[in-house]
């Protein structure tokens, strides 16, 4: 790789710790390879020795967490993970993302807690539903992408046309870092374009090659295999119409270098490693009230962004997952916890390696612990050392599922009104009040959630529930500059209306036409899809 972002500390100028973090995420749509890649890149980083860890230690956490009867029957882990590793220096954080029915508001909060992601795509299918809304939460805070289109042992789509694709869609500037030579049967290897060197089918590095294109088609013994011309003459299409790499084009969440492999076969996962490595971003300042928070900031300041209740079942405890954001944390710190004004001492911190979990002692910028604690710690706190900042840009997300509460014991109101507060401020759900009518209406983003909720609702407060549609399928909270409007536009819409528990108005729309419908009617009117959490 020729451009290099804060090369590993030199003796005689140490650099803040934190800049050897790469704190990331991976987002992808279901079955695009995300968890081979996991495997992969951990193995490439020698985190783990045997591919298939990822599935094992899946198993092995989901026996531990048995807790909860709905993972063991659908076989699916709730909850998103933090896979620290290391390599050359450098400490990469992944935070896993729920992908398939366990989808959630944890797999979107994950991403306020990155400093970058990757995006697997498909070779076969380009950008698909998930990766879409995904890629859209990316947006709301510009983090960069790399892209790695996977599976060129098989058949795919035309490199060009991909790349046409993602910069589309997107609206992405594209450029590729890693070429495919040929696909499937005809897969002769990869160009790693920054390295000037050739990728074996079976991943090993192989001979250099000229970096410059138009000096690649004077190459011979590569140009003599005509699926190997055919490429080179598309990547000379591509290169000439597209830009060149920048990497602060990239870091500003303007520009996606594409990488093609094979996460199955281990080609072109130590390249896509290593530019993480080079290009992805150090820890960056954290927006905050009153200011941004600078992760050279001395105060040690952080911010949950999810919570896992009860891994243990034996103990009933639950972890909150804070993202470091300035400081060097030590264990037995004492840090406020700025929502309630209330000091806690951090005994027992955790941190999470490819296979196990050890005690924090020491952590900075850009890492995850894990806090154990009895519910003293909601999504979307922020902790603090010294300093009252609050952490913002972790919002709560539109839900795509609204369903009514029913309640088969009206003498239990008092205590699911408890457990539905309870659990909305962990961020299993969110609950809302409707303007008209009295039941508790309940929005999540994915259904496993509503089992979830569900299950816990009944197995923690002793209250069974069920949940019936209402006839809507999207919420919006609504704001306006116009006080008088946002009057009107709520005196007219009362039967569609409800407040969120800070008593935000929102609304409810049956169809994403209604949605839009409502959108022209009432031009002052600002329908987000998001909201801070309060
Ligand atoms: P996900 O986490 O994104 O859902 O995807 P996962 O890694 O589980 O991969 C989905 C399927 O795609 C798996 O096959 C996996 O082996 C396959 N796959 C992943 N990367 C590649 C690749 O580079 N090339 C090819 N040819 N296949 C790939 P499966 O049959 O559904 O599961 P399994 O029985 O192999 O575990």
């Amino acid at each position: 790789m020729t451009e290099t972002l804060e090369a590993p500390a030199s003796k005689a100028v140490p650099q803040a710790e934190y800049k050897t973090r790469r704190t990331f995420a991976i987002i992808s749509h279901p079955d695009a390879g995300k968890t081979t890649l996991t495997e992969k890149l951990l193995l490439a980083s020698g985190a783990i020795r045997m591919a298939g860890n990822v599935r094992a230690r899946g198993e092995q956490r989901r026996t531990r967490s048995d807790w909860m009867e709905i993972e063991q029957k659908r076989g699916i882990s709730v909850s998103s993970s933090v896979m620290t590793f290391e390599r050359d220096g450098l400490t990469f954080n992944l935070l896993d993302t729920p992908g398939h029915s366990d989808f959630s508001e944890d797999t979107y909060r994950t991403l306020t807690a990155v400093d970058s992601a990757i995006m697997v795509i498909d070779v076969a299918k380009g950008i698909e539903s998930q990766t879409l809304k995904l890629f859209e939460v990316c947006r709301l805070r510009d983090i960069p992408i790399i892209t790695f289109v996977n599976k060129v042992d098989r058949e795919g789509r035309d490199p060009l046309e991909l790349l046409d694709e993602i910069s589309d869609t997107l609206a992405l500037d594209v450029t590729p870092a890693v070429w495919p030579l040929g696909m499937g049967v005809d897969f002769k290897g990869l160009i790693d374009l920054n390295a000037g060197r050739l990728i074996n089918t079976d991943g090993s590095q192989g001979r250099a090659v000229p970096s410059d294109v138009e000096a690649l088609s004077g190459d011979n013994q590569l140009m003599a295999d005509p699926h190997c011309a055919h490429s080179i003459e598309n990547l000379q299409l591509a290169l000439s119409a597209l830009p060149d790499f920048d990497v602060e084009a990239y870091r500003g969440g303007h520009m996606t270098p594409v990488f093609f492999g094979s996460a199955l076969k281990t080609v072109g996962v130590p390249e896509l490693l290593q530019a993480i490595g080079d290009w992805a971003p150090a820890p960056r300042p954290q927006p905050a009230e009153p200011e941004p928070v600078s992760p050279d900031d001395e105060n040690v300041s952080g911010f949950v962004f999810k919570v896992q209740a009860n891994m243990d079942k034996n103990h009933r405890d639950r972890v909150a997952f804070l993202r470091l954001c300035s400081g060097t944390f030590r264990r037995g710190m004492k840090l406020k916890n700025v929502r309630a004004g209330r000091e806690i001492s951090v005994t027992s911190p955790m941190f999470f390696f490819a296979q196990d979990r050890e005690t924090a002692d020491e952590a900075v910028a850009g890492d995850v612990i894990g806090i154990p604690n009895h519910g003293t710690l909601s999504v979307g706190d922020t902790l603090s050392e010294a300093k009252p900042v609050k952490v913002t840009g972790i919002p709560n997300f539109a839900p795509e599922i609204i369903r009514r509460v029913r309640l088969s014991d009206a003498m239990k109101a008092k205590q699911l009104a408890k457990a539905l507060n309870d659990l909305a401020e962990e961020g299993v759900t969110q609950v809302y009040r409707p303007v008209i009518g009295a039941d508790y209406i309940v929005g999540v983003v994915g259904p496993l959630q509503l089992d979830v909720l569900a299950t816990r609702v009944e197995n923690e407060y002793g209250v069974p529930i069920g949940f019936e549609p209402i006839g809507y399928d999207t919420a919006r909270w609504v704001a306006s500059d116009d006080a008088k409007a946002l009057k009107d536009f709520l005196d007219r819409n009362r039967s569609t209306m409800g407040t969120d528990r800070q008593g935000a108005p929102v609304f409810f729309a049956n169809s994403k036409w209604a949605l839009e419908r409502a959108a022209k009617n009432f031009p002052e009117i600002r329908f987000l899809a998001t909201r801070e959490m309060g």
